[in-house]
């Protein structure tokens, strides 16, 4: 194997890679958590599956190590202000995060936001532990479908997704 490169080098080239803007929700009994999050990948449709990667120092992940469930909510352009809460800033974290935006709930108790493009429940079928991340792959048992154009972040910035 060759020596990586460097962290730095790998921030600003991933960057690069234009990400649709999810919030990734999990309930414990205690409180709702969920986390701004662009590593969110499509797996396969026998069975239906995504994937995403979530920092191990995230009470998200911790939520979802603990009940093997979560759910997926794809941002609506402009959804930025919300996707920045979810991302820890000002120190808002855990619950309070949810004092924002239109919450309700899926059949089993996980925040779904009203108003996303789409939101997606999933029970957790496979785990790896991957660096810094775990990467949930989750079998999708529920989708509610929204309206409008993705919220998508490239280069520290968030953007409209425009037609050619
Ligand atoms: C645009 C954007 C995308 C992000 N994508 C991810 C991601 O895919 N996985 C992840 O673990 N964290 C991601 N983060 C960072 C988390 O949102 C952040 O660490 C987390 O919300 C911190 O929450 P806490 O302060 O409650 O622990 C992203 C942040 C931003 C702004």
């Amino acid at each position: 194997m060759g020596m990586p490169v460097d962290p730095q080098e790998f921030r600003t080239a991933m960057a690069r890679f234009p990400g649709a803007v999810t919030i990734i929700t999990a309930r414990v009994p205690e409180e709702r958590r969920g986390i701004t999050a662009t590593a969110v990948c499509s797996v396969s449709a026998e069975p239906p599956s995504l994937l995403v990667c979530v920092n191990r120092g995230t009470g998200t992940g911790a939520a979802i190590h603990e009940t093997g469930r979560f759910n997926v909510n794809l941002l609506a352009d402009p959804a930025d202000e919300l996707a920045l809460r979810f991302a820890g800033a000002r120190g808002v974290t855990g619950e309070e995060k949810f004092a924002a935006g239109d919450w309700g709930e899926d059949d089993r108790g996980l925040p779904v936001l009203r108003g996303a493009l789409l939101s997606l429940s999933c029970d957790v079928t496979d785990t790896l532990e991957a660096g810094s991340h775990t990467v949930f792959v989750g079998c999708i048992t529920q989708i509610h479908q929204g309206e409008g154009a993705p919220l998508m972040y490239e280069r520290s910035r968030f953007h409209r997704l425009q037609p050619i």
